[in-house]
């Protein structure tokens, strides 16, 4: 039913070529390493030939190793356990009041999932979090994205439940979308959002195709640059890899890094540059960490309505 109302948008938005491009929208999703030997991997981001304009660490101080390179966006990551607890908006404040350009925070990690790092938390309880936390931030000129769900249709009624809950009480500025599954599904699912909620910009700030093999790793990534590029409405976006392919949890082959820290082609094309020819290999163990069974199984649905 959903797949084939979004089928002739989503067709019709297919990326007919790629091609090595830089983008201002390009961002990162910083996951720190746990091994300190492994620190050396955080200057790749901010090398010579980086274009990244951006980032994020899933908090709300930032990594000390951007200063001066990457705008950081801040993100309220969970419910604080006090309804009365204002560290976040402290935090967010006081970074503000130093000097650091804060244009944009984020709220609510997958709020609408416990696993493979949701934060799980009630739709009303992030209403009032925001209301307490966030909408002074806005009205400090700080542009406001919308609790970021997962991909899966939770994500959707949570949202529902969350501004229900808000009672016009709490203004998004933006919506950010997490999407772990192939290109099709990724832009159906955009569209889906877009017509949900068609006066919010759209930030893409976790995407891989989790899991496949490396051709299609990187034909994924290839094609959703192009594509987030040329969505006018798509105003940043981080691809969910900027970690070595043996500590990844969508699969080796969507790693940015591989088991030694250099740059696979998806890095290198990510940051602007040309390919490496570094093949990642994986522990083989980790592969299957994210909530991709959903994922595949919109993708294959919408392969079907394609079909019929
Ligand atoms: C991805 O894009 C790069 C840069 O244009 C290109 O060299 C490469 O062949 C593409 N690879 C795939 C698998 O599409
Ligand atoms: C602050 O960052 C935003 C983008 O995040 C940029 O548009 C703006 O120009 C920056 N402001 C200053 C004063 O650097
Ligand atoms: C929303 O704001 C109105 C007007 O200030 C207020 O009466 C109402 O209690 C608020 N609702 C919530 C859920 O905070
Ligand atoms: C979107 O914006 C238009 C024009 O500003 C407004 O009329 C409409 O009610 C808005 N729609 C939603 C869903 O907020």
């Amino acid at each position: 039913m959903l797949t084939t109302t979004l089928l002739p948008l989503l067709l019709a938005s297919l990326p007919t070529l790629t091609s090595a491009t830089t983008s201002s929208k390009r961002g990162l999703v910083y996951v720190p390493s746990k091994n300190a030997n492994e620190a050396k991997d955080d200057q790749i981001w901010i090398s010579g030939s980086s274009d990244l304009t951006w980032y994020y660490n899933y908090g709300a101080s930032p990594s000390a190793v951007f200063n001066g390179h990457l705008n950081f966006v801040p993100m309220l990551w969970g419910a604080p356990a006090s309804n009365t607890d204002m560290t976040f908006y402290n935090t967010v404040k006081g970074l503000i009041d130093s000097g650091v350009n804060i244009s944009y925070v984020l709220a609510f990690n997958e709020p609408d999932g416990a696993s493979n790092g949701g934060s799980n938390v009630p739709a009303d309880t992030a209403a009032a979090t925001w209301i307490r936390e966030l909408e002074p931030l806005r009205k400090l000129g700080v542009k406001l994205g919308a609790p970021a769900v997962t991909g899966a249709p939770t994500g959707f009624n949570w949202l529902q439940n969350f501004f229900t809950a808000c009672a016009g009480n709490c203004t998004a500025d933006f919506i950010p979308v997490h999407w772990y599954g192939n290109f099709e599904g990724l832009a159906s699912h955009i569209g889906q959002v877009r017509g949900t909620y068609p006066n919010m910009t759209v930030w893409v700030t976790e995407y891989a195709d989790a899991s496949v093999s490396l051709q299609a790793s990187q034909s994924f990534a290839n094609q959703s640059s192009a594509y987030f590029d040329r969505i006018d409405y798509i105003t940043h976006y981080s691809y969910f890899g900027s970690f070595r392919s043996s500590a990844s949890n969508v699969g080796p082959n969507a790693a940015m890094l591989n088991q030694d820290g250099k740059l696979t082609d998806i890095g290198s094309w990510y940051l602007g540059g040309a390919a490496t020819g570094v093949v990642p290999k994986g522990s083989g163990a980790s592969a299957a960490g994210r909530p991709l069974a959903w994922g595949a199984l919109l993708a294959g649905v919408v392969a079907l309505v394609g079909l019929l």
